[in-house]
Formats: C-alpha cells, structure tokens, sequence
C-alpha cells in the first residue's frame, strides 16, 4: 500500500523502558522518551523522534529530583506516582493521563492524537474538559481567558500593534488550566516558533506544537494557582529582588537631548515637587546610533552630566540596541570581528541587517564569548555612573521584519538556526548586560529593562510591552499584558504611560499614570516627535493629578518594597490578576472585570477607561474599604461606583495592614524616620511583612536587612509588632497605627492605656479649582475621623490591645 504522507507519525506501543532515579526513560515504535520529576508537583516530559533528546539550555535551572517517585504497571499502563500526581502512560500509543493522588483527572491527552508529528512540527492535543479555562501566556494580547484562542510564540517588533495582535516581543510558553476546582500548569520548553490552541476552531481539544525540536514539556498540578505557579518559578527562577530605585517613577523619550534638556527635565521635577527616581537617555544620545559612544556634539561630559542628575536624585538609564554598525572605522565591530562574535550564515560570513544606524551585524549573545565581551563593555556606561541599561530591539530587529532561517546561532556550542535561536536571543542578551553590569559593580544590584525575552527572563530583567500606542483600549490591553506576565514567572513588567505612538489627551494621561502608580513599572515614554509626556506637559490639573499619584507610589513604597522582596521569594505577581485569589469566581473573567487586579496583595485596583465618570466594579468575595473614602462595602457584589479623573477606584482588603510612609522626591532621600500602618477591620488574623535594606547593594543577600511582621488579631483585638529581625539599621523609629472600620475604643500599649487620636486621612491631596476645566471637576475624598496611635519602635516586639474586642 502506498504510504499516505498526510497522516501523522505517532509514538506507537511502548517496546522497552527502564527506570532511573528520577524517573523513567523509554523507546515506542517511533520515538524516544523521557520522564523526569523535578519536584512532588512538577513533572518533565520529553519525547522525540531521535534517540538523542535535543533541549533549551537556558530557561529551566532546577535539576530532576531523585528518589521522589514511586511506579506501578498494569495491563495497559506505566504508571509514575508522586504525592501530587499520578501519571498514568497508556503502553498502546503513549498517550498520557495526569491525575490527583485521589483519582481525578487533571489533564489527559486525546486517546487517539495525543502526540504526533506532521513533518518536522510535534504537537500534543489535550482533551478539552468541561467548563476549561486557560490563563497565562506571558505577554499575549486578550482577555484573561484564552479559551477559544490560539497564539504563537515567536519575538516579534511590533511598533504600534493593534490590540488583539499576535505575536508581540516576547515569548513565555506557560499557561495554566482550570477546571472542576483544579489547576494545572504546563511549560512547553521548546524554543522554536509554537502554537497554543484553547479550542479556537474545534470542540474536541487544546494543543501546542513546535515547527521543530522535541515535545519536551512540565506538568505542574498543586492545591492551588499560586502553588502551580509558585512551582513554575521554581523551575524557571524568580526575579532577585530589584534596587528600589527601579521602583520609583521613571521618566522616558524618544529622546531627551542634548544635556541641557535632560538637565532641565530633571530640574523641572524637583522645581515642581513631583518626585522621580531615573531619567532615561534613548538612541540620540549616541553617535551615530553606534553602541558604546556617546555623542560628543550633544552629550560633551556625560559623567559630568550624570554626576549633577545624581546630585538631584535621579538615576541615569541608557538604551542598549543589540545592532552594530557594520563600520571598518567603529572599534566595537572591528573587534566583535575580528573576534567573531557576531550572528553568521552558515559559511561564517556575518549576517548583516539594518536597523537604526544602517547595516549592522548583531552579537551572537548564545555565545558565552559574545556574552562576555558585550558584558566588559558596558564598563564604557558604568564607569562614567550609568546604573541600568534598556535592551531595546532584542528580537532582533531588523528593517523588513526578517531574518534568513539559516543564520547560525552558537546555542551554547550545541548550533542552532534562526529558527531554534531567535525566540532565545532577547533574554540572552538581557542575561549578557545583567551579568556584565554585576560584574563590574559586584555589590550593586543590576538593572536591565528588556523588550523582548523568553521563559525564564525574570532572572535578568525587568519587561516593557513595547510599542503601544495612546488610547484608552490600548491603556486597559497593557494591564491585561501586566497581569498575564505575572501569571507567567514575570513580576517585574509595565507599559509606556501615555502610549509611544500618537498623541495622548490630557484626560488620558491622567488616567494612565493613576493606574500606573499600581503597575510594577511604573515609565513615562513616548515617541519622537509626539506630543511631550512629562507629568507637567498637560496642564496644571493633570499634572497635579499626576503629582498626586506620584506621591502616592512613594507613599506606599514600604508595602511596594516588602511585596517584590515576597515574589522573589514565591516567584508570585505584585500585580496580581484576580485569576490568582479567586480562580473559580466565574464573574472575574468577565470582559467588564478582567482587568481588575491585586497590587501588593491588598490593593484591588479598578482600571477604568479616562472617559468615564461612572464604572461597574466586580468586588471579589469578602469585605473591602474604598481606600480614598474609608467606606466599607460587601464582595461577591457587583457595584456602580464614581470615578473622576482625580480618582481611580481603588479598594483594600478587609483586614488588610498596609504600610505607607511619607512621600520623598526619590528613593533615596533621607527618611524622616515615621511608618505609617493602615489597618483595615476585618476578621481572623492577618500577617504583614515589612521588609527594608539599603536598597542598592547585595549585602542583603548576606542577612543585611531588616524584617518585621506585624500581626492582627481582628477577633481579639491585638496587634503584635513582631521584634526587629536582621542587621540593617531599620529607616523608622515610630509608627503611627490608623484603625480604619474600627470603633473607638480603649487602647493599651504594653499594658499601659494610651489616648487614640483621630484624624482625617487623605491619601490624595486636594485639587485646586482651575480654569478652564479640561479633566472635570473635581472632589475631595477623606477618611473622616480615623482613630489612630502613635508607637516608639524598638527591636523587641510590643502589644497593643484595643480593649472591648472580644
Ligand atoms: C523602539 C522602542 C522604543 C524606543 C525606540 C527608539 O521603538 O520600542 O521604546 O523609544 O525604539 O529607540
């Protein structure tokens, strides 16, 4: 019978395995597999048409666990047991079942097409359960359930896309589904261009394949999402704790020259009270748009120029394009070279492709060599006081979108094609500046602001969604792109303020840099030649609408501090999609809600378009205080609530502490000394971490710092302020405790009964009348009246008792 080449190859009946310590490996009819356990709730499966297994160096840094499974057979299956999961391998075509240690099942591919090759492309098709929804993805446009969609993996630079476009910059191909109360995680670990089909265009499966490589991917299943998660940053690391000037405001354009601008621009800050904490310099600063110079017409004394912008405060940021212009008279390509250290064709010659300063041959930063080499040179930035570096058009990007498949990549001396090594070269040569920069500063902490990146990225850098564009779809899509990457291993990430392309209204920009004061990344940007996008460039009202929001990010700085200090701890969000508290609340999934998010864990924060004055809000169950009001308001509801442009709904946790401080003009202005800590009644015991250093350097990671937990007995009425723990010298000598919700009462401090004040609270300050009115009017919103006590810290831990509670 002639052979039909249409149908798929499948693995066939497994015919030999044999089982090793951390798993098991085997041989079907037409393929090689392995299974590995990395940990009780995560699982690697890799299958392959070759008996040598091909892999990603880069993105997993776990290593398999031994001894932590057991094995049974029966009939029909293998069947490999962890605590967690229960993976049952039928023996007749490999197809795979994921169960619970109780029986249920999680995920299990489609008997019949469960993996199978086309050509080159692998793929595995899972059976659709009922009710099934699927987040995460990484930087992927839509809503928060992917369900019914597809997407692809593959860096594209993606100036101005629409905002249901596909692919962006950035790939990160891990996504978790949801069913019956269940959650699961999967990470396809394959670098090429992939596929992720939620049942777009069928009824019968989800699926993900490759153009090339091995089916090599995790199972992840735990109790619950941010377990799975959790577990995924295992695999994949979490993001080191960031310099907390990185989280300060951050000012950005294409581009600020010559120095005097910058100069102005930062003095114009301090002039107006309007607190930042970098100034970034984009590509007029160099000579010619050749990396590693600094144009000697426009920018003189850059040390000098950066010395007096440190004087005020502020941080100098440079951007770093991967492109090198293919120049006889340009040391850099003169010696990456003569070197070879450059991307080639498949007979050594260097590809060559345009980007901003013609043709340019691009590092070949999977070769440890390159990676190097780049990294040294950043001594040029560094020596002269730069303190983080932007890594833009890291695709790589080229003018006509395209580089030839057959371009070479050293893939760490394994080879590999564009086709394996494009979607890998962002977040190397992200790694390559993040380890550079460490190595000539080893006790600063680096910052890399990357564009593009693959799984794994959030070890070396910070993300920004690219090219978005100024308006109000674009605004809410660039939340969804936050809270997706932060449901896939990415904490760090954020979107330009106002959009690149176009021109921003008044109204919009105040709106943006309101919701923005609650994203991660919290940058201005724009383009050349649009409309100025400084906190001031709209007028007097936004920008003390801006100014306010400012304040406000530097006011909850401690909350902000101690909360990317827990995600490099758990590998979870700062900004947390609702996904993550309340995955089977089906209203959160709602196109009205689905942008709604957790900041810091107790913020709820309600974006909303700037032409609205009214908005319906999804208050998730339990209760909630509207922050700017104090009024307390019953979850599980869906409500109308205002919302001028001088305040975004925004809503704490009841039982909530949250720890604020004065504002300052930047992060490292001298403290003086005062926390604040709002508690919010509620029910139970609730806990709080307040986490400081010095912010810069890597001696926290030798115990350097300073922990606090601050404990509420909201049932009994007690708050422990737990003992000073660490070496760091703590900023605050006194903490001044406001009770929101509570009832006054009789108050004792170690025994000894003080007087409560009671203050009118504002997180916000007024706004004055101006004329004329572009934003609307405006009101004033307070907490009346909030009770509160002042407190002398020490390094013991004290008790307050507010009496009566019982
Ligand atoms: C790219 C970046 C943008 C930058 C511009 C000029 O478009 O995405 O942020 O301003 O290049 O460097």
């Amino acid at each position: 019978m002639k052979k039909n080449n249409s149908l798929p190859v499948v693995p066939g009946q497994i015919d030999s395995y044999h089982l090793t310590p951390t798993g098991l490996v085997g041989t079907t009819t037409a393929c090689t597999f392995e299974i590995q356990v990395f940990a009780e709730n995560s699982i690697r499966i890799r299958v392959g048409k070759q008996k040598e297994l091909d892999g990603n160096p880069y993105s997993v840094t776990a290593s398999p666990k031994e001894n932590s499974y057991g094995f049974e057979e029966d009939d029909r299956h293998l069947i490999l047991k962890t605590s967690k999961i229960h993976l049952f391998l039928r023996k007749e075509n490999l197809s795979l079942i994921f169960k619970t240690s109780s029986g249920l099942t999680i995920s299990e591919d489609d008997p019949d097409f469960g993996i199978n090759w086309l050509g080159t492309e692998v793929s595995t098709y899972k059976k659709l359960q009922e009710w099934e929804k699927f987040i995460g993805l990484g930087e992927k446009t839509g809503r928060l359930n992917r369900y019914g969609q597809s997407y692809t993996h593959w860096n594209t630079d993606h100036f101005g896309y629409g905002v249901d476009d596909d692919p962006l910059y950035l790939s990160i191909p891990f996504y978790m589904g949801l069913h019956h109360g269940l959650a699961y995680g999967i990470f396809f670990d394959n670098t090429h261009k992939t596929t992720f089909n939620f049942g777009a265009g069928n009824n019968r499966f989800s699926y993900f394949s490759a153009e090339d490589g091995d089916l090599d991917y995790y199972f992840i299943h735990d109790d619950s999402v941010s377990q799975v998660l959790s577990a995924y940053g295992g695999l994949t690391g979490n993001t080191p704790l960031p310099p907390k000037w990185a989280l300060g405001y951050q000012q950005c354009r294409y581009s600020y020259y010559p120095d005097k601008e910058v100069i102005r621009l930062a003095q114009t800050f301090r002039e107006k009270a309007i607190p930042g904490d970098v100034i970034y310099l984009d590509i007029h600063y160099m000579e010619k748009y050749k990396v590693f110079t600094f144009d000697n017409k426009t920018f003189p004394d850059p040390k000098g120029l950066i010395q007096y912008l440190k004087q005020l405060g502020f941080r100098v940021i440079v951007i770093l394009d991967p492109g090198i212009k293919a120049d006889e008279t340009y040391p850099i390509y003169v010696e990456g070279k003569s070197k070879s250290l450059f991307l080639s064709y498949p007979n050594g010659d260097h590809y060559q492709g345009k980007v901003w300063p013609g043709w340019c041959t691009f590092p070949d930063f999977t070769l440890p060599q390159a990676r190097d080499w780049w990294g040294e040179k950043l001594q040029f930035y560094t020596d002269l006081g730069v303190d983080g570096f932007w890594a833009d058009m890291n695709e790589p990007a080229t003018w006509g979108q395209t580089v030839p498949n057959l371009v070479q990549f050293d893939f760490e001396g394994a080879g590999a094609n564009h086709k394996k090594g494009r979607n890998m070269y962002g977040m190397q040569m992200a790694r390559s500046t993040w380890e550079g920069q460490l190595k000539a500063h080893s006790n600063s902490r680096p910052f890399v602001l990357t564009r593009s990146g693959f799984a794994g990225i959030q070890r070396y850098a910070a993300v920004w969604t690219g090219d978005n564009v100024s308006s109000d779809e674009h605004m809410m899509a660039g939340i969804r792109l936050v809270n997706s990457m932060g449901m896939s291993g990415v904490p760090f990430s954020g979107y330009d303020i106002g959009g690149f392309v176009g021109n921003c209204s008044p109204q919009l920009f105040a709106r943006w840099i309101s919701i923005a004061a609650f994203c991660p990344l919290f940058r201005a940007h724009t383009m050349v030649n649009s409309h100025a996008s400084e906190p001031w460039s709209f007028g007097e009202e936004v920008e003390a609408i801006a100014r306010n929001y400012i304040r406000l990010r530097y006011k909850l700085m401690p909350a902000i501090y101690s909360a990317f200090f827990k995600s490099q701890e758990t590998g979870l969000p700062v900004a947390k999609s609702l996904a993550l508290e309340y995955p089977f609340d089906d209203t959160i999934y709602d196109s009205a809600y689905d942008s709604q998010y957790l900041f810091c864990e107790q913020l709820l924060i309600v974006p909303v378009e700037s032409y609205k004055t009214i908005t319906k809000i999804y208050l998730p169950e339990g209760d909630w205080y509207h922050l700017f009001s104090g009024k307390k308001l019953k979850g599980g509801n869906e409500v109308f609530w205002e919302c001028p442009l001088n305040y975004l709904p925004v809503f704490v946790a009841a039982g909530g502490v949250l720890p604020m401080q004065s504002t300052r003009q930047h992060s490292d202005e001298v403290s003086d000394g005062r926390i604040k800590w709002h508690i919010f009644k509620g029910k139970g015991v609730r806990e709080q971490i307040m986490y400081e250093d010095d912010g810069t350097s890597n001696a926290y990671q030798n115990g350097y710092w300073a922990k606090r937990t601050i404990q509420m007995d909201h049932d009994h009425g007690i708050l422990k302020i737990g003992p000073q723990e660490g070496d760091f010298p703590s900023e605050y000598s006194t903490a001044k405790i406001y009770f929101h919700g509570f009832p006054d009462h009789q108050v004792e401090i170690e025994g000894n009964r003080v007087k409560m004040d009671r203050n009118n609270v504002a997180f916000l300050d007024e706004i004055a009348e101006y004329d004329p009115l572009p934003v609307g009017e405006h009101e004033f919103q307070i907490c009346a009246a909030v009770p509160s006590v002042t407190v002398a810290l020490t390094a013991s831990s004290q008790t307050i008792i507010l009496k009566g509670i019982e």
